[in-house]
């Protein structure tokens, strides 16, 4: 997120409109520098797995003049805006608001909820309580939900004993490691103070703040993945471009053998991302989610254990 978030802020001011096809992701990043806060939820057809238009709500401090936000947004997004609507919204509706539309999900053995439908619990599902508020992390997009699966998938068959969650927003995905690896130690880490403050309240609701700290890091920058690395799994949802710039210092602190989820990357991003994480000896895994979002898995090899063996 670009601007800065108002301190006190009373009221946001929200644009929302539609784009029919599937190119606004691409535009997703210059309208983060233009805004507060993006979010885009994609409209489906029955008949299609792709989406067919996305509708895009971008927030802002101060009101926008109409005019000029929709040539704006038109520059962006490529194409003419015609349905653009701005409204005010009460800064703590909206926070209360995108809480209650936090809909229960299921992925693998997990199920997301906000406290409201702790009763919905099945049984035998993995519980992670989110109340993602102003923090990136209800369960809800399918980049979240790419690295949750391929959490539940690597639970399957490997134990972890140390977990990054760089850019963990909610904290979402360090209290899913959390909770498939119980002896493991977990870090969640966030760039951004909001971030942080949602995070560790969500991990001492769901019981697991001895299991899982809770850092404000930019990168692998913090003290406390320092000590704590080399990690068995690093878990990041970043946007491509970061993705690609952290692939030297993520490959640093992967163990041998470990594994490396990355997502919030666009089905045509994925090659790049791949030969960044490949020229640092990584090799490609798993790729999940849903189009179009991608999430990777890539796998540091076990060199060392692989010398002993040859040796
Ligand atoms: C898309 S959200 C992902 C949240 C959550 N992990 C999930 O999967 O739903 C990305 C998060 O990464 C954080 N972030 C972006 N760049 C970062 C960086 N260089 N270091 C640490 N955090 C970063 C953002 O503040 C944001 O909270």
């Amino acid at each position: 997120m670009a601007a800065d978030w108002p301190a006190a802020a009373q009221v946001l001011w929200r644009a929302r409109f539609t784009v029919d096809g599937s190119p606004v992701p691409e535009s997703l990043g210059a309208l983060e520098e233009a805004a507060l806060s993006v979010s885009l939820f994609a409209i489906e057809e029955e008949e299609s797995a792709e989406p067919v238009a996305w509708q895009v709500s971008a927030f802002f401090a101060e009101e926008p003049d109409k005019a000029a936000l929709g040539r704006e947004l038109g520059a962006i997004v490529g194409r003419e805006i015609a349905d653009l609507e701005i409204d005010e919204v009460p800064a703590q509706d909206w926070v209360a608001a995108s809480a209650m539309h936090q809909e229960p999900v299921q992925v693998g053995r997990f199920f997301v909820h906000a406290p409201k439908d702790r009763g919905l619990l099945p049984p035998d599902a993995v519980p992670i309580e989110v109340e993602a508020g102003l923090a990136f992390g209800s369960g809800e997009h399918a980049t979240t939900q790419a690295c949750l699966e391929a959490i539940d998938r690597l639970a399957a068959v490997r134990r972890c004993r140390t977990v990054l969650d760089l850019g963990c927003g909610s904290a979402i995905l360090a209290m899913g490691a959390a909770r498939v690896w119980p002896t493991a130690r977990v870090i969640a880490a966030d760039n951004d103070p909001v971030a942080v403050r949602i995070a560790r309240e969500n991990v001492a609701k769901n019981g697991l703040a001895a299991r899982v700290a809770v850092a404000l890091s930019d990168g692998f920058r913090s003290d406390l993945i320092r000590r704590t690395a080399p990690f068995d799994l690093i878990l990041a949802n970043i946007l491509a471009d970061p993705l690609i710039d952290l692939a030297p210092a993520l490959a640093r602190r992967l163990a041998p053998g470990g594994f490396a989820v990355l997502s919030g990357l666009l089905d045509r991003q994925a090659e790049a991302v791949t030969r960044a994480y490949v020229g640092q000896g990584l090799r490609p895994h798993a790729r999940l989610g849903t189009a179009p979002w991608v999430g990777l898995v890539l796998r540091k090899p076990q060199r060392l254990a692989r010398r002993r063996a040859a040796g």
